[in-house]
């Protein structure tokens, strides 16, 4: 059984400041290559999973004065899967992350849209509470160096009865749970490493995942920071899964 882990810890890392400065380093410098790596490493199945998702609150995204943020938005491809799915006018939609270099990917693929793009830092954003009917995260939670704080955060900027979706990577059981570990822990990180010429984010991957809580757990904490109807859905054999809950009526 795992023990409880507070949040991400990348190699080095020494207390929760040293855990986020390390992986804001880590995605400011592949960010050059992460669109390229997340499609060739995924098979393009990422593309299948941010729209999965995106059209679980198809509810809130059309609705006309809707709010949504994406936080961890990285170069912003779940941001333009929720953006996709709302009409001309509809629900205004901001993707927030801390890495600059990542955010300005994000800008310049989203140039000619409504999508806007924020400098924030998931576990102090500058919002009023209340201020969202949506908030998602795609492959970004697991990142956090606190998870229930980032949970706390995301219930506090939340309406009551707003939803939240992370989605993120998790481990699959099984044969194919085996097959996927060797690709995963082994061809990932060497494919990763040539095509981006950075050694470590790719090894870090894999050691994330490992380390971030079981979805049993997960759906525990979301529920311990106010969140109801808490569920998680697997994707493509677990490989990715989808948390969901409903921000709590005070
Ligand atoms: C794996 S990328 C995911 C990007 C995008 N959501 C996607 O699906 O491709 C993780 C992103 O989370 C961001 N991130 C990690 N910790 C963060 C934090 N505390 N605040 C804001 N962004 C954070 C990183 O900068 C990175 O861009």
């Amino acid at each position: 059984m795992k023990s409880r882990v507070v949040g991400a810890a990348p190699h080095a890392a020494t207390d929760q400041q040293s855990s986020a400065r390390a992986v804001r380093e880590m995605f400011t410098s592949i960010a050059p290559r992460y669109d390229l790596l997340n499609h060739v490493l995924s098979c393009n199945i990422d593309r299948l999973w941010w729209w999965r998702t995106a059209r679980q609150f198809d509810h809130i995204l059309k609705h006309r004065n809707a709010r949504v943020l994406d936080l961890c938005c990285g170069t912003g491809d779940m941001t333009f899967a929720l953006g996709r799915r709302v009409g001309e006018g509809a629900a205004q939609i901001l993707g927030a992350d801390f890495s600059h270099a990542m955010l300005q990917r994000a800008a310049v693929k989203g140039r000619g849209t409504t999508l806007r793009w924020i400098e924030a830092d998931a576990l102090r954003l500058p919002f009023p509470d209340g201020h969202f009917n949506l908030v998602t995260s795609a492959f970004g939670f697991r990142n956090l160096a606190d998870y229930d704080a980032g949970l706390r955060e995301i219930a506090r900027v939340l309406a009551p009865g707003g939803e939240c979706g992370i989605l993120d990577f998790g481990e699959p059981g099984g044969l194919i749970g085996h097959a996927y570990r060797v690709y995963f822990k082994r061809v990932l990180p060497a494919i990763g490493t040539l095509l981006s010429g950075v050694r470590g984010p790719y090894a870090y991957l894999p050691a994330s995942v490992e380390r971030f809580p079981s979805p049993d757990e997960m759906l525990g904490r979301m529920h311990q920071a106010g969140f109801r109807e808490v569920s998680w859905t697997p994707y493509t054999f677990g490989i990715a899964g989808l948390y969901r809950g409903v921000r709590l009526n005070f």
